[in-house]
């Protein structure tokens, strides 16, 4: 195993988990800013060339773990692995931004659903070559079809 290191945090208009919206179908538009530290600016050279990126972060202000349990998508419980639960037995985030634009080591971009603050420990560009018609949601899918009905 090695020791993460953060790369930096994200600025973000959420100071309480209770201000990011959450739920079925929701949409993340609010724009934040990736602040790179100075010891791995260079690292972003060429990154202004990609669209979106994913964004690896730390649940950090999440407590303790649970394999099993309710999730705010759905009135069924459901195991960690198959949701995006904060709390996870190794905390960490993943989350498709936007890429706005670069100013320096400051990243303005789109989609974040993380608190003010919170640490980052990757980015990478996205890319994804799995055809939309493969793709197939599981419980997320059963639960948004019983909203519609
Ligand atoms: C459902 S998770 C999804 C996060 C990410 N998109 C993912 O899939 O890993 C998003 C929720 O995590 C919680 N959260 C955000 N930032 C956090 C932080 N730094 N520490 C603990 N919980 C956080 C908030 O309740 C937020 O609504």
């Amino acid at each position: 195993m090695f020791s993460p290191r953060s790369i930096g945090v994200v600025r973000t208009p959420y100071s309480q988990t209770k201000e990011i919206p959450k739920g079925l179908g929701v949409k993340h538009e609010a724009q934040g800013v990736l602040e790179i530290s100075p010891e791995f600016e260079s690292g972003l050279a060429d990154i202004e060339g990609f669209s979106h990126l994913f964004v690896v972060w730390v649940f950090d202000r999440s407590e303790g773990f649970e394999r099993y349990g309710p999730t705010p998508a759905d009135n069924r419980p459901h195991g960690v692995f198959a949701t995006r639960s904060p709390r996870r037995p190794n905390p960490i985030g993943l989350t498709v931004v936007e890429l706005l634009r670069r100013d320096g080591r400051f990243l303005h971009v789109r989609g974040v659903d993380m608190l003010d603050g919170t640490t980052i420990l990757d980015l990478k560009p996205y890319m994804s070559s799995i055809p939309a018609e493969k793709l197939r949601r599981g419980w997320l899918a059963e639960a948004e079809a019983a909203q519609k009905s």
